[in-house]
């Protein structure tokens, strides 16, 4: 299975959290690891699963580099492969639009074929109004993905990052 992690950034804490991610699952994990910046939409098509690091910036839009990944999804087919998604926000100094680019992201790679539902969190330890990457499912309140919030709650990565990878080695099954 080729699994490939993509991330965004603009002031480097989504890059932190990718490092993270990399050292709880081991360099082996990933058949590519790099910055989205240095990939075309079609590199995509090359893996099986998806992992995907995407700050929210300027009031509820994408990190500039997924922005210009995400104009130009029509063009690549993600049918079958997994996507998993992963975000950095600030719950409060953006509670209207916390978390909305895994959201955003998430919806358009389903749309373009991808298998999501995997790697969701609960949402309810996080202070927000409202979030395009916070789903009900089953009476619960979701992200889409591992919600992390570096300038609020910093000191909850680390557990956060960790129970998250185990949980998504279990649902990979690998
Ligand atoms: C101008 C500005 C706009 C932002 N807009 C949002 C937002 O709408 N939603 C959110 O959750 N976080 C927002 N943030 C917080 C960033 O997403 C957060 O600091 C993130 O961790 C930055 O990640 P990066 O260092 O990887 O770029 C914003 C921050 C700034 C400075």
């Amino acid at each position: 299975m080729k699994i490939a992690l993509f991330y965004g950034t603009c002031t480097g804490k989504t890059e932190a959290v990718a490092e993270q991610i990399k050292e709880e699952l081991g360099e082996a994990f990933f058949t590519a690891f790099e910055d989205v910046s240095q990939i075309e939409p079609k590199d995509l098509e090359k893996y099986d699963v998806i992992i995907a690091g995407i700050p929210t910036w300027d009031v509820g839009e994408l990190q500039y580099d997924w922005q210009d990944i995400f104009d130009k999804l029509d063009e690549v087919d993600l049918s079958g492969k997994k996507v998993l998604m992963f975000g950095t926000g600030d719950q409060a100094g953006y509670p209207d639009t916390y978390q909305d680019a895994i959201g955003i992201v998430y919806d358009k790679f389903v749309a373009r074929g991808a298998v999501g539902g995997l790697g969701f969190t609960d949402a309810t330890t996080h202070e927000f109004e409202e979030s395009k990457g916070c789903i009900t499912k089953d009476g619960k309140k979701l992200f889409v993905g591992l919600a992390l919030d570096e300038d609020c709650q910093p000191e909850l990565t680390e557990q956060r990052v960790k129970d998250w990878c185990a949980q998504i080695k279990a649902e990979l099954g690998v």
